[in-house]
């Protein structure tokens, strides 16, 4: 992107970061430590009232930091000049706060004018943007906040924090008054947008799925602003630190964690494979060593065309006769969620698994899949101990 200094990500840390307002017998939020990693995505997660907006606008000092410290990069935010961090810092709020009596182009260039840009740049600087977020620029330009929907005000938002290209970005429940099918696809948008910006980025949002979708990391907040867990999605769905991060996941944690895998990521099985006219003997010592005794066929190109049927076998070499086509494949890039689906949706108990190619790449089977859930969740099996309870 074109444009101005500040634009590789930082790593932002909080250090012991509390905030303690005046007259309040508890602090809103307790001795916060974490790091967010350069270009990644901390949400912030967690009740009502447990402190996640406080600890986001001490990010950018529109909180004042009561003890502890916050730094970007190596810089604590307490040595930079407020102004000047809500310049370089993107924020976007829940209610999208568009200035209402100015048109879309003015919302997005607030920044940059107050930077002093020249008047070309602004212009193609804002062009840009909406662009970037999907809006066309000459029809958005000049309307007002009213003349748009609520999901293209969303971005005209997103479009304003991204200004100045900044190097961080706050998000307090960004997609919160969205409904939820435009939700899904803001959220995806920005998720592809976020793997060519790679901007850090902290987003508060108190929907854990909206967590696990969006997190690279986790923190989990709880009352009095302490921080419950931080970690990456599938460790918090694994392996929840305490009670209150088991209920706040939720029951069907095992469940979420088919969201968060990919069929590429699991131990796939191994189909005995033939092509017609293969020696059928050879392929009955195939079925000995492979985890499945249905043989499948292959074409020339390794691409699945069907399980053999016993007829396929009874000469000396194999013939095309099925027993069924190689249905449902599925890809290795599918997220196990949507194999599983698949899988009940074709009524059966495992399909082909293909490469970006076509080619056949293993098997995926209820067998596996439930391993892959079981065997790295040692929260699931109860300790003799908690049965007793
Ligand atoms: N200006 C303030 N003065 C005194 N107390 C405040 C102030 N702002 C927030 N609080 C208190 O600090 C605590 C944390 O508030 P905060 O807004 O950070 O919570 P939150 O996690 O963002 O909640 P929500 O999910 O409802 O937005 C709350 O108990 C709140 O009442
Ligand atoms: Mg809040």
């Amino acid at each position: 992107m074109g444009g101005p200094a500040h634009s590789s990500a930082e790593t932002l840390t909080f250090r012991d970061a509390t905030k303690h307002y005046p007259g309040s017998p508890t602090p809103a939020v307790d001795g916060l430590s974490l790091e967010v990693p350069a270009g990644e995505i901390c949400v912030l997660v967690g009740p009502s009232g447990c402190g996640k907006t406080t600890a986001m606008r001490m990010v950018n000092r529109m909180i004042d930091i009561t003890s502890g410290d916050i730094l970007l990069g190596d810089r604590s935010v307490k040595d930079r000049k407020p102004a000047e961090l809500r310049r370089e810092i993107g924020y976007v709020i829940q209610q999208i706060g568009l200035f209402p009596h100015r048109t879309i182009a003015d919302n997005v260039a607030t920044v940059p004018k107050l930077l002093g840009w020249d008047k070309k740049r602004i212009t193609s600087r804002v062009d840009e943007l909406l662009e970037l977020v999907g809006l066309a620029p000459h029809e958005m330009r000049s309307r007002f906040p009213a003349q748009l929907s609520g999901g293209q005000r969303q971005r005209v938002g997103v479009a304003r924090a991204l200004a100045v290209d900044p190097s961080v970005m706050l998000m307090d429940e960004p997609f919160g008054a969205i409904d939820p099918i435009n939700r899904e696809r803001l959220q995806n948008e920005f998720l592809r947008l976020q793997a060519e910006l790679r901007k850090t980025i902290v987003f508060v949002t108190h929907d854990i799925d909206e967590a696990i979708k969006m997190g690279d990391r986790i923190a989990i907040m709880q009352e009095g602003g302490r921080l419950a867990q931080y970690a990456p999605p599938a460790e918090l769905l694994m392996s929840p630190a305490s009670e209150f991060v088991e209920d706040f996941v939720g029951a069907d944690r095992a469940l979420k964690r088919l969201a968060l895998q990919r069929v590429r990521d699991i131990d796939l099985w191994t189909a005995p494979t033939c092509r017609v006219g293969d020696s059928t003997d050879e392929v009955r010592r195939r079925i000995a060593d492979a985890d499945i005794d249905i043989p499948l066929l292959v074409d020339e190109h390794g691409h699945p065309i069907g399980w053999l049927s016993e007829r396929g076998l009874t000469g000396e070499r194999v013939r095309e006769e099925l027993r069924s086509r190689a249905e449902p494949t599925v890809d290795l890039d599918d997220i196990l969620r949507d194999a599983l689906s698949d899988l009940l949706a074709a009524d059966t108990l495992y399909g082909p698994v293909v490469d970006a190619q076509g080619r056949l790449a293993g098997v995926l089977s209820m067998q596996v899949i439930s391993s892959a859930l079981t065997i790295t969740d040692p929260g699931n099996v109860p300790a003799p101990a908690d049965l007793a309870s």
